[in-house]
Order: structure tokens, then sequence, then C-alpha cells
């Protein structure tokens, strides 16, 4: 922004709570979470849910975990209407799920709310009104104080009047000083106390004060000292649960929800992915997600959480960011080579501790545990280490390379990825390994090979190859303590040997229906230059010979 605009604004005022607490706690179990996917998110979509839609939403919802949930404003439009009546009717609401209403403090709006519920078996009736400095004076045109407790207290009362009418339902009642975040604390109390004192709760029967941070205003350690000093400054504290509910404005709605619940806070409002008015509600998968990955259960359920991801953007039509935590398509992924490394590094370690506690480089979860493979951890592009490329070769192809091999495949890849200025898929990987390192032969081409166990003295093994070199044939015979060694005698009798062979490995290929052995061959030629052939067959002899004839290849 510019200076002169920048003077439009001013700093947020500070809470005065100086002996504040939550710094020093620490979460250790998880809230009553509310999902508002189905009002505060709906409300908030260009093309907002149809009741098919809210009633597959409704559905992930409770298969998720989510005990208590809210469905909307039935007084506001016939759809929300008729959607919790063909909840209610339709047996839809699971005995353990409560369902949530939301209605402003006005009698003709609760009592269309009341008519709404009637059936269901528990239900939390939600009333709200607007108490911010800001609201009272734009929008209510300079109203009083007084004037905006007396429409939480009168809204209050028509709801305590209208509950008695509904006996076989029971009746959770809730209230939001809406803009609480920009509320006079002291004044957002008052509102709360007035509400408490016509629902009379109990600690048998809480009432819920929902203290929602309708817009973001400022850093979240000052929401926390908000919700910290109500949680101080309430009558009744065991007999009222304290609920945030978030939003994102400034980005930082998951850190105010998780330092408000450090502050004191029983229950949380969110939406799945973040959905909600503006920059979005509190994303509960975030928050829910953050505890898991402290060792805290939350009795939330995102193990599959890209199906989930489909009927979210599929209802919504909304999408989710590549990068949104958890969730997003690239936040399993590692491009950077040094990420690459560590990441093998420690899921091969796990490998062998499995019962150690996770603790691999780079990734706060095991992507396993939220249904994301992996195959999408590592992706190659021309930034990428080789370790990355030696991973996807090993995971998603069976052949585990030699270290020293690593940078001889990676820079071919990383080359091929920067020429075409793209990331390259593990296929595409696997392509280049398989048609530039394995069973290579374009100068010698190795037609025939026999071995003869019994010809040798001590325990030496004779063999005879056909080779072609480009184009012509010729009979290759040596002796050796192996094939391999045989092979190499053979070519040096035929002056081809102008190598050393400095190292071999060999594996059966791994993964899939495979029964191929792949071997290594590493030569050092007379010019120092050092390089590996991967020779697959069958055969593990074989193997080791294809895997020399492709090296001697390369090494041209
Ligand atoms: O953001 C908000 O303040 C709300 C209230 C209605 C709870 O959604
Ligand atoms: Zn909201």
């Amino acid at each position: 922004m510019k200076s002169d605009s920048i003077s439009k604004y001013r700093p947020f005022p500070a809470v005065t709570l100086t002996d504040r607490t939550w710094p020093d706690r620490v979460i250790t179990e998880a809230p009553i979470w509310c999902s508002v996917d189905l009002r505060d998110g709906n409300q908030a979509l260009p093309i907002p849910m149809s009741v098919e839609e809210k009633l597959e939403m409704f559905d992930l919802l409770v298969s998720v975990g989510f005990k208590q949930i809210e469905i909307g404003f039935p007084s506001a439009s016939d759809t929300e209407f008729a959607f919790m009546r063909r909840l209610i009717e339709e047996n839809r609401i699971p005995k353990d799920v409560t369902v949530q209403v939301l209605v402003q403090t006005r009698r003709h709006l609760i009592e269309r709310t009341f008519e709404a519920i009637k059936g269901a078996h528990r239900v939390v009736v939600h009333i709200y009104n607007s108490t911010s400095t800001l609201q009272r004076r734009v929008t209510f045109g300079d109203a009083s104080r007084e004037d905006i407790k007396a429409i939480a207290v009168t809204g209050a009362e028509v709801v305590k009047e209208l509950v008695p009418t509904i006996p076989e339902t029971e009746v959770v009642l809730q209230y939001s000083p809406e803009s609480f975040s920009d509320t006079e604390l002291d004044f957002a109390l008052e509102c709360c106390e007035a509400v408490i004192e016509v629902w009379e709760p109990t600690p048998e029967k809480k009432l819920i004060l929902n203290l929602p941070a309708t817009v973001e205003w400022t850093t979240p350690n000052v929401h926390a000292d908000q919700i910290e000093w109500m949680c101080r400054n309430v009558s009744k504290r065991d007999s009222v649960i304290i609920s945030l509910h978030t939003h994102n404005d400034r980005g930082t709605g998951v850190a105010a929800t998780e330092l408000g619940l450090m502050a004191g806070a029983d229950r949380v409002e969110g939406t799945l992915f973040g959905n909600g008015e503006r920059t979005g509600n509190l994303d509960i998968v975030i928050v829910a997600l953050n505890m898991n990955s402290h060792g805290i259960e939350t009795g939330l359920d995102f193990s599959n959480l890209s199906s989930l991801r489909e009927v979210y953007e599929r209802t919504t039509r909304m999408t989710v960011p590549d990068r949104q935590p958890y969730a997003g398509e690239l936040v399993f992924t590692a491009f950077s080579g040094s990420h690459q490394d560590a990441i093998k590094k420690g899921l091969d370690r796990r490998a062998k501790e499995e019962a150690e506690k996770w603790g691999v480089p780079y990734l706060t979860i095991d992507p396993h545990d939220i249904g994301r493979s992996y195959e999408a951890i590592v992706r190659i592009n021309s930034q990428s280490g080789k370790g990355g490329v030696a991973y996807i070769i090993d995971q998603e192809h069976g052949y585990d390379l030699p270290k020293t091999m690593h940078p001889q495949v990676g820079k071919r890849v990383y080359d091929l990825a920067d020429q075409r200025g793209e990331e390259l898929s593990s296929e595409e990987v696997g392509k280049v390994f398989f048609e530039e390192f394995v069973n290579v032969s374009s100068e010698m081409v190795l037609e025939d090979y026999e071995l003869d166990h019994s010809s040798g003295e001590r325990g030496e093994v004779a063999c005879r190859a056909v080779i072609a070199r480009n184009g012509k044939q010729e009979t290759v015979e040596g002796v050796g303590n192996g094939p391999i060694n045989a092979f190499v005698q053979g070519l040096e009798k035929a002056g081809l040997k102008d190598f050393t062979l400095t190292d071999y490995r060999s594996h059966a290929v791994h993964g899939g229906s495979s029964s191929d052995a792949a071997a290594y061959v590493q030569l050092r030629k007379d010019d120092g230059s050092i390089l590996w052939g991967v020779g697959v067959d069958p055969s593990i002899e074989m193997a080791g010979v294809k895997a020399l004839v492709c090296a001697w290849n390369l090494l041209r």
C-alpha cells in the first residue's frame, strides 16, 4: 500500500490481560467439534448447495465423526426449512448427532425455526446478534449498548418460551455475540451474562457461548487474550461451554483457534477445508490433523481425505488449493533434491524401525494416515536430487540402485526435465532408466552365451559368447572364477578390454510379478571415467553378463 492509504488505518486495541496464562498451556485433548459447512460454508457459495447436495454433505460430515452439525438457517429460506424437515422426517440424523440451527433474535423467525426442528431428538438452537462498536455505529445507526443487549435478551426470552412447545426434542441453547472479535470485552460479557440470566444454565444443562471472530481483525494472540478474559470473567463457568468460531481474514484462523483452545475454549466451529464467508471459516481438517500429529485423538476421521475432498469440491464447486495443509495436491511432494534425500533416508529408516515414533524429515505426518500414498511424495523436476530419482526407481520399478550410480541416472533424468521444462512422471523416470541404463546393446550385442562349469580348474568356469559389434559377429572365449570374470577374460583376449571391473551387485527385482534378477556392473576406463550398467534377466548369471555388456557400451 502507498503511505497515504496506510494512514487510513489504525492499530487494533490491545486487551488488558497482563497475567495471561494461555502461552504456557499445551493442547492435550480435542474440543467438541461443530461443523458449520451447511450454514456458514453454504451461505458463502456463489452457487449454494441443492438439497440433494446438502444431504450428501450431511452424510459425509456424519461419516467423518461430527456429533454437532449446523444444518442451516431454516427460517431464512424454504430450501433450508425443507432440508431440515427432510433430515427429520426421513430419519437421517443418527441418534448421537445433534443438529444445530441458526436464527436471528426475532420472534417470527424463532417461531418458524421451532416449526422446522419439531420431531428432532436433539437440536442446538443458536441465536445471535451483532455487538461490536462498528456494527452498533454503522449497521444499527448508533444504537446504544442497552438497545443491543435488549435484542439479545428478547431473543433469549422468545427461545425460552418456545422450548416447552416441543417437549419431545431436547433443546440445547447457544448464543453468539456476533462480531465478538471487535466488541469491547466488557460489553460482550454483559450481553452474554444477560442471556445467561434468561436461560439459567446448570452444569447438567449447559448453554453454549459462541464467541465469533466474525472478522479476523488482529493477531491470534489477541484472540487468545479475548478468550482467556471471557473464560475467566464469565459467571457460571461450569455451566457454560465456550465455543470458538474463527474466520480467516488475516490468514491466521487456524492459529487463532489453537491459541483460543489454549486459552480455555471447549468447542470449535468450522468447516471442511475452510469454506466460508470471504476468506473462509476455520479449516477444521487442519486443526484436527495438527492435533493428530501431536498424538491427540480427535474423534474425527480424515483417513480418506482425498475422497472427502472429492465430495466437497463436487458439492460446493470450490477447489482446494495445491498448497492447502494436508489436503492440497502438492503438500506431500518434495521437489528439492536435499529434501528428497532426507525423506528417502527417513522412510528407509522407518522401514527398519517400524515401532519408532514418526520422524521423517519434512513430513509432519505419515501421508498414508490420510489416504495419500508415498508415490506422490517424490516428484521429479530439474531441481530434484539424485535421491529422489533413486527413490522412484526403487519404489515404483523395483530396482535398488547402488548409491554411486544415483548421480549417473539422476543427471540424465534432470537433464530431460530441464530440457522439457516440466515435471516428469514416475513412468517417464522409469523410461529413462530402462532405455538408457538397462541391457543397453548399442555397439556390442550379446547374441549367445554358454557357460561350462566342468571344464575349468579349481572351481573356475569357462564361457563361450557370441557377440556382434557393429553388425559383425565374433566369438569370445574365456575362463574365470565366475561367469562375469570368464567373459571379461574373453573380452581381453579379443582385445576389447579397456576397463577395470570395479564393483558388482545383484538383487531380485522387487514388487509386481517380475521374477527377474537385476545386476549392476561398475567399470572404470583407463582414462579414469567410471560408470554403471544394469543387466536384467531371469537368470542372475546372465543378468551379470548383460550388465557388463551394458556398461561396456555405455563407456563408448
Ligand atoms: O461469523 C459469525 O459471526 C457467524 C455467526 C452467525 C456465529 O457466523
Ligand atoms: Zn461465521
